[in-house]
């Protein structure tokens, strides 16, 4: 089921997501279903549970076809497509890059955000096994923008310069026309 997505100044948004406990319960599949549903539906690189209201400690991203592009991210590298249960992440560099973000959460604006440009993460899968990963480029981008969701941080709370921030359509003409952002 496609779900609503809470939009910024929404205080939902802005809780410390609790850890799922019950890796077995079949209300986990069913927001991990409809979590994939309503991404889709909105052409993201991923989605966290508490942008649907669920202050559950999971989130997806990536795509089930390592060679599709995210429209919105043309240039970005392929991403496997995850879930991702009680993530950990572990910077293992200094180097902090910047890029540009969007949000579902945050509707038709871009920005650019500082990130740790490499990291391991690791987590659980629906059915409790253990994931771990090592990451870099858009791919540690996007894990770290999305778990970022379950502390209650928006992608504009990390950003330094607002000189580089402001609506999709204006920066990115060539991006007009696609999806909501
Ligand atoms: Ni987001």
């Amino acid at each position: 089921m496609i779900r609503d997505i809470l939009r910024m100044g929404d205080p939902r948004l802005l809780r410390i997501s609790e850890p799922v406990r019950d890796f077995g319960a079949p209300e986990l599949r069913t927001l991990v279903d409809d979590m994939f549903e309503t991404m889709h539906a909105a052409s993201g690189a991923g989605l966290a549970a508490p942008q649907i209201g669920v202050p559950l400690r999971v989130v997806i991203f990536g795509y089930a076809d390592s060679s599709a592009r995210n429209p919105r991210y043309p240039e970005a590298d392929p991403v496997p497509q995850t879930i991702l249960i009680n993530p950990v992440l572990e910077p293992l560099t200094d180097t902090i890059e910047e890029g540009w973000e969007g949000c579902l959460s945050v509707p038709g604006l871009r920005g650019v955000v500082p990130r740790v440009a490499n990291l391991r993460y690791s987590g659980y899968d629906l059915a409790g096994r253990r994931i771990e990963r090592v990451a870099e480029g858009f791919h540690a981008r996007v894990v770290q923008h999305e778990c970022d969701h379950l502390d209650g941080i928006l992608y504009p709370m990390r950003m330094r310069d607002f000189s580089r921030f402001g609506y999709t359509e204006v920066l990115f003409p060539e991006f007009a026309g696609l999806a909501e952002d």
